[in-house]
């Protein structure tokens, strides 16, 4: 609500230089570092510049207009070119709290987006490939960019864009018919088909014709021989199976299941397009799209015929502009693509369509073991769901030491491990890579998961069994630093989920929960909550309510699921 009052003062300051002196002044309403100088800080240097007067006449003038903006702007303090504003702390703490208890989880929402409809595309493994940790990333930070997108006022569509098309898919043919085991696969599939694969790439080394066999194998497929065709989608429908055991662990759920497959039959279009703007040019055999000096060529078609990944996101960059009508296409994929999406978008443009601002490559850092790219094929770690289940593992034992009687300590283990991992790698910025140190984000201290969980848990346990007036309130406590900082944090919660959408960064989300909960850490090792003085209990009772809708709607918005005990 700050934030209210910070643009109202803002939008009247410039409406008043418009209209008096037909000038745009372009203010700037801050809140100062130091609290001592006030809660609201607005330097007039653009003003003096602009309007060639003596600097009190400017400011006087000024403070006029400010102090008639809203009634919660208590007193004016002018400093040099700085026009110091202090609130009625206690007024507009009232009217924060009131708010979030009204609006309860649906506090935050906002309708900037309008209900235009943003595509996600997301997680999107390739699949008869082991499932990766950087799909695992992808993963999580689309979620939780939908889930944000959403509560922006957003349309969103998630789009998991399988790559289950490809020669990955020629050679778990030819190792299933070499070596092969129906029997085993039927029992286990996921690790019947992950030793085919790594059994395929150990041989190729030693038998170099087969890897010509799984090109031959693909091919038939992409032509449609029935016998492979159907092995295809069988493999298809049992990789996926491991694919689905993530998501189910991580609760993310997906709009559609379209991948590179769906589009094997709707590239035709596309490159006569690209022959009849002139822009396809052959190059030995292939056919290229030349994009400038600075952007190497892209590779529309191979020498035989067969299409590339950029070939299939063009069809599905159109077709989903027809389907969605979307006003953004995100990708979240690896920094390893920016030049396929780099490529993407200016043959997009080449083509004459404006969809340049539209695209945006949600790029993402690596995750490293003892500093080096952790990868699924590594000897230690093998798959991703093993790592969710042990994190959920260790999550068990801590809180059977904590909490042995707790009753479905798996169901709240699951949610502890899971959200540990989602969090770690939602805190820092996603372009960043970080460690995977699991012992470390499963702590129930320091800026991990588990420690907002716990902070929500403990208030949890404050809150139950009391009752609480809030129209019966103490509201000059707010005036006290402790409380005030705490309020003005809740009052910022939906201008940070916006920064978080505009920057399409959950990490934006994830830092605020962290100094939410810190600043309410601090106030409760200052406050008694449940104060002898009535008017007291029921301030604090509010607020400590307000900072739980607030953490558990925050870990939402990062795909965390909130624990009442742990
Ligand atoms: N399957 C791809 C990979 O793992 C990611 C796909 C990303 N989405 C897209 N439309 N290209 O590398």
């Amino acid at each position: 609500m700050i934030e209210q009052v910070k643009l109202l003062i803002k939008n009247q300051l410039n409406d008043y230089y418009n209209s008096k002196y037909g000038i745009e002044v372009n203010i700037i309403v801050e809140e100062p570092k130091n609290p001592s100088l006030g809660d609201i800080s607005i330097p007039m240097f653009n003003a003096l510049k602009l309007l060639k007067k003596p600097l009190p006449e400017i400011t006087s003038e000024a403070s006029d207009v400010v102090l008639k903006c809203s009634d919660l702007v208590k007193e004016i303090k002018v400093t040099g070119a700085y026009i110091n504003l202090i609130v009625d702390k206690a007024r507009l703490s009232h009217q924060i709290i009131k708010n979030i208890l009204d609006e309860k989880e649906n506090y935050g929402q906002t309708n900037i987006g309008n209900n235009k409809n943003i595509v996600l595309d997301y997680s999107s493994p390739n699949i008869a490939k082991s499932f990766s940790v950087g799909h695992l990333r992808s993963t999580m930070i689309g979620n939780s960019l939908k889930l944000i997108l959403q509560k922006c006022g957003y349309n969103t569509v998630s789009i998991n864009y399988l790559g289950d098309w490809g020669t990955q898919f020629g050679k778990m043919i030819v190792a299933y018919e070499m070596w092969g085991d129906d029997a085993l696969i039927r029992k286990d599939s996921i690790n019947e088909l992950s030793r085919l694969y790594v059994k395929f790439h150990n041989e190729a080394k030693l038998d170099e014709t087969l890897e010509d066999k799984a090109r031959e194998a693909f091919r038939k497929i992409e032509l449609g021989d029935p016998k492979y065709l159907e092995m295809w989608k069988w493999i298809r429908e049992e990789s996926l199976k491991e694919s689905k055991q993530i998501y189910d662990l991580l609760n993310v759920e997906f709009d559609s299941y379209n991948g590179e497959a769906y589009y094997n039959d709707k590239m035709d279009p596309i490159v006569k397009e690209l022959e009849e703007k002139g822009l396809l040019i052959e190059d030995q055999g292939a056919q290229i799209v030349n994009l400038g000096d600075d952007i190497p060529p892209a590779l529309i078609k191979r020498k035989d015929g067969g299409s590339l990944y950029i070939t299939r996101d063009l069809a599905a960059v159109f077709d989903r502009k027809k389907t969605y009508n979307f006003v953004k296409a995100i990708y979240v994929v690896g920094n390893e693509q920016k030049l396929h999406f780099t490529q993407l978008k200016s043959v997009l443009t080449k083509m004459g369509y404006n969809y340049g601002e539209e695209i945006e490559h949600v790029n993402f850092g690596l995750v490293l073991r003892n500093g080096k790219k952790m990868s699924t094929r590594d000897g230690g770690v093998v798959k991703l769901y093993d790592v969710l289940e042990k994190a959920i593992g260790v999550a068990y034992k801590q809180i059977e030491e904590k909490n042995p009687n707790l009753e479905n300590k798996m169901e709240i283990a699951t949610k502890v491990g899971t959200g540990a991992i989602v969090f770690n790698d939602l805190k820092n910025h996603r372009t960043l890579d970080y460690e995977f140190d699991l012992e470390q984000m499963l702590k129930f201290e320091g800026q991990t998961g588990p420690y907002l969980q716990y902070t929500g848990v403990r208030i949890e346990s404050i809150l139950k069994n009391l009752e609480f007036n809030f129209d019966n309130s103490n509201d000059e406590v707010f005036e006290l630093g402790h409380y005030f900082e705490l309020v003005k944090l809740l009052g910022s919660f939906s201008s940070t989920i916006n920064r978080a959408a505009f920057e399409l960064a959950p990490s934006v989300v994830a830092k605020y929960l962290l100094s939410l909960a810190q600043s309410f850490n601090k106030f409760y090792s200052i406050e008694k909550i449940n104060s002898d003085d009535e008017k007291i209990r029921n301030t604090n009772l509010a607020l400590s309510k307000c900072v739980r809708y607030v953490i558990n709607e925050g870990l939402r918005l990062l795909g965390i699921a909130f624990v009442n005990q742990m």
